[in-house]
């Protein structure tokens, strides 16, 4: 275990598990189509190639990057476009692939930025659901879940602090010291 992780939270083989099972659910709800695996950078991309190598369906993949960050932008929800899909979005179904909802700010943003490429379908695969951060008013659908989670500061399998530990093969709690 790495000296700044105070414990893990979920092993590499429970995360293999709940990868293989998700991947199981979208073979069966994209038969016959291709979806577009719309990966939110950087910490969705561990979770996205690996899902992607256990789906048996034809997929193709693609990239977003978006920043939720600025005090004010953040306030009213609002997201900053980074990077954007170089795949034509539209008539296409698109799942994005995201490591964790935590206020859901970031996915608000980007659910709402999406739907004006006019995609045939839009569904959320998450790995990682943060649990008594959000008023019920402030939940999101989540239509492909992996984990519920305590409000507790996650490193690892692309999660990270200060861009370290996203190598890290399970998610673990950062010790405080190290980020206090
Ligand atoms: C993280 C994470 C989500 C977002 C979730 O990204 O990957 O995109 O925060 O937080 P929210 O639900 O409170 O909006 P971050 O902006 O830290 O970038 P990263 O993926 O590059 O680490």
């Amino acid at each position: 275990m790495h000296k700044d992780v105070e414990r893990i939270l979920l092993t590499k083989e429970q995360i293999s598990d709940k990868v293989e099972s998700i991947a199981k659910e979208i073979d069966k709800d994209y038969a016959g189509s291709v979806p577009i695996l719309l990966c939110i950078l950087n910490g969705g991309a561990v979770f996205a190639v690996d899902l992607m190598r256990q789906m048996q369906v034809d997929a193709e993949i693609d990239f977003m990057q978006v920043s939720s960050y600025g005090k004010g932008m953040r306030s009213r929800g609002e997201i900053t476009i980074l990077k954007d899909a170089y795949l034509d979005l539209k008539d296409r179904d698109v799942i994005i692939i995201e490591d964790i909802a935590d206020t859901c700010i970031t996915l608000k943003g980007l659910i709402k930025k999406l739907k004006e490429y006019r995609p045939k379908s839009l569904k959320l695969c998450v790995l990682i659901n943060k649990t008594g951060v959000r008023e019920p008013s402030e939940d999101i659908d989540i239509d492909y879940k992996g984990f519920d989670i305590p409000n507790v500061f996650v490193v690892g399998y692309g999660l990270d602090y200060a861009n370290k530990y996203r190598d890290l093969p399970y998610v673990g709690i950062l010790k405080p010291e190290v980020y206090s």
